[in-house]
């Protein structure tokens, strides 16, 4: 088959190359309103097929599959155009602008019997996978909490505030990582320079002990991608800007001893051995391009499917109210799955 990739700007070019290089791609063509963007392409990668024309590329019987690779408010009407003409979907992060439109998409999907896939780039990622390992295998324990820090110096967006930029690879990382659906969320943020917020703060709250915190940042000195992750029975960092031992894993916690009064609670610390597991170091857009061609090839549901898109939408939009109403804590309407693989519809 042949993919299409819209949208060639900063990220498109890495989806381009990764694409030309999966199993199963006979060609990409790729589509861009600027011609400068399709001249840079044809420069990088002399085999790729151009237009400037999105009805055009939609309209090749060839080409299966699009790649949306283009600002997030332009996400819906893209997909929606693509799945309508009977195209498999693969949609950049964040999914959509608004749940409704990821709601709708989903929908649309499923009714055509279409893959609709988002790139939640990190969960491909030989980390992430690790960690998921070691918490399906029961190894973390319960988890009790997940803080996480993405904070750098730029880039501005020009149409969104730094927790739709930043914030949904740590979400996706959590969706995929914690089998527990988010009951609420708190968010405060400061604008300063662009109209949009560049530092904010979410908190996202379980029905059970747990607890989730976004730290996202454009205008820190430093850069920062850090994830902890502690549970009852080992805890783990997550340190993205480490060149080898991304994750380590420490046997650390706290064990509480009650004693025959209920005054005396003792708490102990556990201090024992740290160690870092080896990790895959296969480049993770090259896994997630790979998965996408494999779940149209088999109809088989992929790990970043639209109802993982959706769930990371449904968190930055209540973040987004809260920030707008002094940080109050915003509901996440209970949703129903209709489908236990692709669909999904608000209760
Ligand atoms: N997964 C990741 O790690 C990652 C990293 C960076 C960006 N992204 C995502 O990729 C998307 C694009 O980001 P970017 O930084 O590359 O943006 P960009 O502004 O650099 O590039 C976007 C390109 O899309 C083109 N475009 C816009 N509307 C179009 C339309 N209707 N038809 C055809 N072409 C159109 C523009 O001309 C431009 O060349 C965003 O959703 C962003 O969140 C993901």
């Amino acid at each position: 088959m042949k993919i299409g990739v819209v949208g060639l700007g900063y990220w498109g070019p890495n989806m381009v190359r990764n694409f030309l290089a999966t199993r199963g791609v006979e060609g990409v063509v790729c589509c861009d309103m600027l011609t400068r963007r399709l001249e840079n392409i044809t420069r990088l990668f002399p085999s790729v097929e151009v237009t400037t024309s999105y009805d055009e590329l939609l309209q090749r019987d060839d080409v299966k599959a699009v790649a949306i690779v283009t600002p997030v408010s332009t996400h819906y009407a893209l997909a929606l155009k693509a799945l309508k003409a009977g195209k498999h979907v693969l949609i950049e992060k964040p999914m959509t602008a608004r749940s409704v439109e990821a709601q709708e998409l989903l929908q649309l999907a499923y009714e055509r019997n279409l893959i609709l896939m988002v790139d939640h780039t990190f969960v491909y990622t030989g980390a992430v996978r690790k960690m998921k390992e070691l918490i399906s295998r029961g190894d973390i324990g319960d988890v009790l909490y997940f803080d996480s820090v993405r904070v750098n110096l730029g880039l501005f967006q020009h149409d969104a505030s730094v927790i739709w930029d930043l914030a949904p690879h740590d979400i996706s990382i959590m969706d995929y990582l914690i089998d527990q659906k988010p009951i609420s969320v708190s968010a405060v943020g400061i604008r300063h320079f662009n109209g949009f917020e560049d530092i904010a703060y979410l908190a996202v709250h379980f029905a059970g002990h747990l607890i989730a915190h976004f730290h996202v940042n454009w205008i820190s000195p430093v850069k920062v991608r850090k994830i902890l992750l502690g549970g009852t029975k080992l805890m783990v960092v997550y340190d993205d800007m480490e060149p080898s031992e991304k994750v380590r894993v420490y046997d650390r916690g706290v064990d509480v001893k009650e004693e025959e009064t209920v005054y005396k609670t003792l708490v102990q610390y556990r201090t024992g051995d740290m160690f870092a597991p080896h990790i895959d170091g296969t480049e993770a857009l090259s896994r997630m391009t790979g998965e996408f061609v494999t779940s149209i090839q088999t109809g088989k549901r992929p790990i970043a499917d639209g109802e993982a898109g959706l769930n990371v939408v449904r968190i930055l939009e209540a973040a987004e109210l809260s920030m707008r109403s002094g940080g109050r804590r915003v509901e996440l309407t209970p949703w129903q799955v209709y489908d236990g693989a692709r669909t999904s519809k608000l209760a």
